[in-house]
């Protein structure tokens, strides 16, 4: 049921209805001032006048009159008034364009459409090809009241739609037309949208608008940069529009702030759309999915549904996005020259844009529409120019018809058409005729079926809308879902209080046994000084790769050479074989470097939490990051590693320091830099260390001097300290462990675990239906599937759609667009809470030092590695960007190190021998 609505002139005075329009056959937004206040009248009373078939058919055939060949064209003279009846034909036939000359305008607009699509050439391209957010054509399931608002170029639509949800065969519709006061499109931006709002008040009040939330679309008719459905920058104004203040501006923003003005708080604009985008909606309504649309009226356009991965500026990846191609501009390069006439030129001269929008229909290019006044005068142009005595009455009407086939022959490289099938009524009688005849000459392999557009875009529009709004309720399902994910920095400050109070039980003689963070002494008492020298053997046990080093430490530098061993995953959870296993890759390795006959001293990095009793002396205190090999835990991993050398006879071990990985990088990173003093790691799992102060170590013997302390801060909150922060997934994740229940900070942070908090994040997603359309999807049900090297690629800025759609696919998950944004926000979501984490244990660290130091000011370097912080696109920025929000006095310096911890190791092994030496 459709009820028609009113004609309202709404200027400076309160509005008053003036005309009642109903829904009419036209090309875009009825003309202005016709009509009747009350109910609709039938659609025929509202097609725009179209010259009739007889006065078409003269030029039609294009065979009465040879046409002029460009040269001719070009040469026509341009004279105020043609007086004799061979000078208006003359000038008639310059304006008929031969089948061949089409053909070539046809080929030369693909090639601009490829241009506008592309990354690459986007920003040259006349023919901007501008992705419209919308991904599929409407399903029938489009259901609620919506309001519509659409500027026309000279009044101002408002609509209610109340879309069933029934297939929207039936929408009810109420509508109300306001004439727009002549110096509006001129004016200010901000009278512009203040007017449109007043608009939309005065419907509102005429009408029992519910006071609940109310969606609004926006149908405008200009050429935007969109980003979103609901976010559009105005690139330029057309159709004679020139309001100051709104080009460059998000026109959804301004509309959205003069409805507050209104005081419509209850009106949300939720979609922006073109007048082509609701034109097809609205025509997708009716049956078969139409999936082209084209305007022609006060200006031209079109817009088509394109393959996804064409749209590269949109970065949709599957499926189909409606792209409009602002045609308009076509030919302003020059590309439509040899098809130009005088009469043309004259037009482009007189309008208020000479040189732009050279495809676009006269009256738009004078500055005004449909014979209104405008800066050039009144009239159709070539009346103005004096050529004829009016359009209308031309023998075969030359400038509609050029009109048209020109239209086409740009229409047509979007091959989509509906299945042939009854034929609906044509466009708009002969203009559609030429249009449906010139396609199929210039496209015979396309059947276009022409649907003229009965009910304007408001319908399409409060479709579009209503798309939008289901995928805002969806979006703030998901907000709602990952909130807890999201820490405010007051979350992240106490974080980071909580870390500080645990260093200072961790170093506590008394408090130690309580602390989450253990605060492990090295025994190692400075960083490099420059002085180390040797060779040395070195092992790097913990990270995701096992290595065994030789490195050689000289006046001249320090060379390596190494290899990775792997350690199957039977070895590093099976019984008392792990130190065999690394005693014979020693063995292999000597063999290969030929050291077998030399005994070299060896450093170890074991990067498991030890409580040290001296530098080669460390009992493990627990596995951590998936190792439990049996047997170990309690046991000096450097006896460990001495009776295995005896197992297997290999009599020329000499171990003569062990370290964890943080301190290994730290050393590592030390000798570039003698401000390195704190070593992070971010890999596997997560650590810390730095130097302490030894007044401060109450675990160790001595007040002199500093000594590193290994923080073992993955286990931070397993005391339940941070039980507040953990959300459901995290506990899922770590249920799913084999240490459950330990090394609960590490499990927020590092790269053992970002991939399973995604994975169960998106299972959740999946059950509220809010992902891969709630398919069950089997094998996101395996644990580790989603892998954190994932997150790293997921997240590479600007990585195309398609890149996050080909993993996902591996995964045998069917991603579309909006899946695709949604697993990326998720990434997102999870590595920024890591990083931010992760800034907020450092923080606590360099203030203590600080503090330590009585400075009011601290420099400092942190030794860096792990693969996470090295892959991840945004981690080290996010990470670096919070300590220095939490750590103000603190000016922290990233290094990170190049070379692994093995480096660091022998440099430790090098000052042990050093000490050892008479
Ligand atoms: C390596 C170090 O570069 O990084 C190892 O040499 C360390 O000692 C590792 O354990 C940490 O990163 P990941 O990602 O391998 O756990
Ligand atoms: C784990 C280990 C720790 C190591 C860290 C980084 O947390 O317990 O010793 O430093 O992973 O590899």
């Amino acid at each position: 049921m459709q009820r028609g609505g009113g004609r309202q002139s709404l200027g400076r005075a309160p509005p008053a209805p003036l005309v009642c329009l109903g829904v009419g056959r036209r090309v875009s937004c009825p003309p202005a001032g016709r009509g009747s206040e009350g109910d609709a009248p039938p659609p025929s009373t509202q097609v725009p006048s179209e010259p009739s078939p007889e006065r078409w058919s003269l030029l039609c055939t294009g065979k009465a009159h040879p046409c002029p060949a460009p040269s001719e064209r070009h040469s026509l003279p341009f004279t105020p008034a043609l007086t004799s009846r061979a000078q208006v034909q003359r000038a008639l036939l310059a304006l008929t364009i031969p089948l061949e000359a089409l053909q070539a305008v046809k080929d030369r607009m693909l090639q601009a459409m490829r241009k506008g699509l592309s990354r690459q050439t986007h920003a040259q391209a006349n023919v901007r090809m501008l992705p419209a957010y919308i991904c599929s054509t409407p399903d029938g399931t489009e259901k609620g009241d919506i309001l519509v608002v659409e500027l026309c170029q000279s009044h101002v639509r408002t609509l209610r739609v109340t879309l069933l949800g029934d297939g929207n065969q039936s929408p009810q519709v109420t509508y109300k037309i306001f004439d727009m006061p002549g110096d509006i499109t001129q004016g200010k931006g901000e009278a512009l949208f203040d007017f449109i709002a007043q608009c939309l008040r005065q419907f509102l009040a005429g009408i029992s608008s519910p006071q609940h939330r109310l969606p609004l679309g926006f149908v405008f008719p200009f050429s935007c940069r969109q980003t979103q459905l609901d976010k559009a920058e105005l690139i330029s104004w057309s159709k004679g529009f020139s309001c100051s203040d709104v080009e460059g501006k998000d026109v959804v923003q301004l509309l959205q702030s003069a409805i507050k003005k209104q005081e419509l708080h209850h009106v949300d604009v939720v979609a922006l759309m073109n007048d082509t985008v609701g034109t097809m909606m609205t025509c997708s309504m009716r049956g078969e999915p139409c999936e082209v649309a084209l305007i022609v009226g006060t200006g031209t356009n079109s817009c088509f549904m394109a393959e996804a991965q064409l749209v590269e500026m949109a970065e949709e990846i599957s499926g189909q996005m409606c792209v409009i191609t602002e045609w308009g501009c076509f030919g302003d390069d020059g590309t439509l020259s040899d098809i130009l006439t005088p009469y043309d030129q004259h037009v482009d001269q007189e309008s208020f844009n000479p040189g732009e929008k050279r495809c676009t229909h006269p009256p738009e290019r004078a500055g005004h529409g449909q014979g209104k006044e405008g800066s050039g005068g009144s009239g159709a142009p070539a009346e103005r120019a004096g050529l004829l005595p009016g359009a209308a009455d031309l023998p075969g009407g030359g400038e509609p018809r050029r009109r048209a086939l020109r239209c086409w022959a740009g229409c047509h490289p979007q091959p989509h058409v509906p299945e042939p099938g009854p034929s609906p009524s044509s466009f708009s009688g002969r203009f559609g005729e030429i249009l449906q005849s010139v396609t199929g000459l210039l496209a015979p392999e396309c059947m276009a079926t022409l649907l003229p557009s009965v009910d304007g875009t408001g319908q399409g529009a409060a479709v579009v809308t209503a798309v939008a709004l289901r995928l805002a309720a969806q979006r703030h399902e998901v907000d709602q879902l990952l909130a807890p994910l999201q820490l405010s920095r007051a979350d992240l400050e106490r974080v980071q209080a909580l870390m500080r109070r645990e260093m200072e039980l961790g170093l506590g003689l008394e408090s130690h046994a309580n602390a989450s963070v253990r605060m492990l002494p090295t025994y190692v008492r400075g960083t490099p000084d420059g002085t180390e020298r040797g060779e040395f053997l070195a092992l790097d046990l913990g990270g995701t790769n096992f290595r065994v080093l030789v490195v050689r430490v000289a006046q001249d530098g320090i060379r390596m050479a190494s290899e990775i061993y792997v350690i199957p995953t039977a070895v590093m959870q099976g019984t008392g074989e792990l130190f065999n296993h690394i005693i014979e890759c020693i063995m292999d390795f000597q063999l290969k470097q030929n050291l077998l006959e030399q005994v070299l001293p060896l450093g170890f990095t074991f990067s498991f939490p030890c409580q040290q009793l001296g530098l080669d002396k460390a009992v493990l205190l627990s596995w951590t990051k998936g190792f439990s090999a049996s047997g170990c835990v309690g046991q000096d991993v450097v006896q460990l590693l001495r009776e295995a050398a005896q197992r297997k006879q290999h009599l020329g071990l000499k171990v003569v320091a062990v370290v964890n990985d943080t301190v290994g990088t730290m050393m590592s990173c030390g000798y570039d830099d003698p401000k390195c003093e704190i070593g992070l790691i971010v890999g596997t799992g997560t650590n810390a260390c730095y130097m302490e102060e030894m007044r401060n170590v109450g675990t160790v013997e001595g007040e002199q001097g500093r000594m590193c302390i290994n923080m073992e801060w993955g286990a931070f909150g397993d005391n339940g300290c941070l039980d507040d922060f953990f959300t459901d997934f995290d506990r899922l994740v770590d249920e799913k462990t084999i240490n459950a229940g330990k090394q609960r900070f590490e499990k927020l942070i590092s790269g053992m675990y970002l991939g399973e908090i995604v994975r169960h994040i998106l299972l959740a997603l999946v059950e509220k239906q809010l992902l891969f359309r709630g398919k069950p999807c089997p094998k996101l049900q395996t644990r580790d599937i989603f892998q954190t090297k994932f997150l790293s690629t997921i997240e590479i800025d600007g990585l195309a759609l398609q890149q996050v759609r080909a993993i996902l696919q591996d995964l045998e998950l069917q991603a579309s667009f909006e899946d695709s944004l949604l697993v990326q926000k998720v990434c997102q979501t999870v590595s920024l809470r890591a990083a931010q984490l992760c800034a907020a244990g450092l923080a606590a660290v360099v203030e203590k030092m600080r503090e330590n130091r009585g400075l009011a000011q601290l420099a400092v370097t942190v030794g860096v590695d792990g693969t996470l912080y090295k892959m991840h696109p945004r981690f080290s920025q996010h990470l670096q960007q919070m300590l220095r929000d939490l750590a103000p006095n603190c000016t922290v310096t990233f290094l990170q190190s190049e070379d692994g911890s093995g480096k660091g190791a022998a440099l430790v092994a090098a000052v042990a021998c050093r000490g050892a030496e008479p």
